[in-house]
């Protein structure tokens, strides 16, 4: 069973978060670039000629020139394979975008140097800590005039709450930077911008000394030499020192200055990363952790993509392996179900192509036809033994709509074809608390799942609707189990609402209410995840 272990042990599964416009393409890229898995930069995602790196199977997406679904890219690097779970940004932006952080073991998370944290980055942050997942900053742009880095390092550690530990340190920023200073290395990478970024630059390494001194100043000038020594005592009073536990516990992140678009530093930062993050980890089931490296295979599903062709109406369920080893064909019990499935058309991204896989390990992610038949967070195992993998919490949507058909006579089409997409995962489907089904109110992460339900419900169920977006921002799942909806006095902003299951809930069109309404009613426990 070497065979397996070594196999499980070399993968590293991780996603890349960001605002968007940070650079997580770019640097997506050069990381495959580094990989060979692409020859030239430039070629994952062409913006300008709209033609996206994912696929295009939906025509929203080829109307809009940008994917609606989170992707994965596999590709091979000294002596790793590496998964990276792509986060799309964006107006498209959805629950995909969460739950795509449940399939990955750690976080890449990439901050542009002259905006600091930003929103997006602050909302998928929150998911990371949820799963205590390691989590790792590149500070991205530094060719470009940046904040000074202790603001940055600031920032991250006030609005994220996580403390940081700088791996190297820049020196300048814009036309004046000249590199970074490796810290553990005591040497300094100097810095030339390269062709347009689309090879790898060369880049020299000096020696910080005494003897070296002068050829140091002769790279970076006066100014910058007087200002990094300076830098340099503080840091090392100031900062969070190394520690590896730290790291993997998500209560410490190590941070690296660099420019994806000139390759500077994202070697360095890659090399690093994949000897500090983990090979895939033990996952929480309801038998107790189940380790990868265990002999039966075990998997859940964290995305379902619909209509990948319409003709068929099929749709393929994503999968995160947990433990052993995948073949193509294999039967295998589909727990929540409580059938035995076959796993038939088993996909795997390999850099831009979509391919047939024959095997995959724990720590891979694999796409399977779903005749309809898959969950988010269902498991699927051929040990013996059934348990079911920790669930996937409902993420709180923040936008809602009232949703109207127009034609009264298709109610059937109407409901079925609102239940599938909510099943999928892509839409929340709740009601007035005192209601029944005659009005439905739907919630989304992003809004172009507003559009993208339209079309939907269109094209794939001949129905229309008509929808009346709400003010409400904030959603409340109700935890406290023995108190009465009913007598919950709230703020004049408040709307209370039931899911499919009829849990109670509490929309808010201001976040202060929230707090207000808790304090009004003494025993209400109120959580930003649902349970599913
Ligand atoms: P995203 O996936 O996080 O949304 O960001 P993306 O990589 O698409 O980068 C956003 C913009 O920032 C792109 O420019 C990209 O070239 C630029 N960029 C990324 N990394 C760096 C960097 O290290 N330095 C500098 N100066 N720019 C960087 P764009 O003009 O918006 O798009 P494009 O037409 O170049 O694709």
């Amino acid at each position: 069973m070497t065979d397996l272990h070594s196999e499980i042990k070399k993968r590293r599964t991780f996603a890349i978060i960001s605002h968007p416009d940070a650079g997580k393409t770019t640097l997506t890229e050069k990381f495959l670039l580094y990989g060979k898995a692409i020859n030239l930069a430039g070629s994952v995602k062409g913006k300008k000629t709209a033609k996206h790196a994912v696929s295009d199977w939906m025509e929203i997406e080829k109307e809009r020139g940008i994917s609606v679904t989170s992707s994965v890219l596999q590709f091979n690097y000294d002596g790793y394979c590496i998964n990276i779970l792509d986060t799309p940004g964006h107006q498209d932006f959805s629950e995909d975008t969460y739950r795509t952080l449940m399939a990955a073991d750690s976080a890449v998370m990439v901050i542009d140097a002259s905006k600091g944290v930003e929103k997006q980055t602050i909302k998928l942050f929150k998911v990371c800590v949820l799963r205590h997942i390691p989590i790792f900053t590149f500070i991205n742009k530094m060719d470009r005039e940046a904040n000074d880095p202790y603001d940055l390092l600031e920032d991250i550690e006030k609005v994220l709450g996580i403390r940081t530990c700088p791996i190297n340190w820049p020196i300048g920023s814009g036309k004046s930077f000249k590199g970074v200073y490796e810290r553990k290395e005591n040497c300094v990478t100097t810095f030339q911008a390269a062709m347009n970024g689309q090879k790898q630059v060369e880049t020299s390494r000096l020696e910080v000394s005494d003897s070296n001194h002068d050829e140091l100043i002769s790279h970076v000038g006066n100014e910058l030499y007087d200002k990094l020594m300076e830098d340099l005592e503080l840091l090392d009073g100031a900062s969070a020192e190394f520690d590896l536990e730290e790291v993997r516990a998500g209560d410490l992140t190590p941070v690296f200055f660099g420019s994806a678009l000139t390759n500077f530093g994202v070697e360095n930062f890659l090399k690093h990363f994949l000897t500090m993050t983990t090979s895939p980890l033990p996952r929480n089931s309801d038998i107790g952790e189940i380790t990868p490296f265990q002999e039966s295979f075990s998997a859940f599903v964290f995305k379902i993509q619909a209509n990948m062709n319409k003709a068929h109406r099929d749709r393929i369920a994503f999968m995160r392996i947990c433990s052993g080893k995948f073949e193509a064909g294999m039967d295998v019990n589909h727990v929540q179900g409580g059938k035995k499935v076959k796993l038939s058309q088993p996909q795997q991204m390999m850099a831009q192509e979509r391919h047939i896989v024959e095997e995959a390990y724990a720590g891979d992610i694999i796409g399977v036809f779903d005749p309809g038949i898959f969950s988010i967070g269902d498991t699927l195992t051929n040990s013996g033994e059934k348990f079911q993998f920790e669930g996937i919490p409902t993420f709180a949507p923040e936008h809602f709509a009232r949703v109207r058909q127009m034609d009264t006579m298709k109610r059937k089409q109407f409901v079925k074809g609102v239940n599938q997409i909510a099943q999928e995962g892509a839409i929340q489907i709740f009601q007035e608390f005192n209601a029944g089904m005659e009005e439905i109110i739907v919630g989304v992460v992003g809004v172009l799942q507003f559009d993208v339900l339209k079309y939907r419900l269109e094209n794939e169920y001949n129905v229309e609707i008509r929808l009346e977006q709400l003010p409400y921002e904030h959603i409340r799942w109700i935890e406290s189990r023995d108190i009465d909806v009913n007598k919950i006095t709230g703020t004049s902003d408040m709307k209370k609402i039931k899911d499919l299951k009829d849990n109670p809930l509490l929309l808010f069109i201001n976040p202060w209410s929230v707090n207000m309404v808790m304090e009004r009613n003494p025993g209400l426990v109120l959580s930003e995840f649902g349970r599913n």
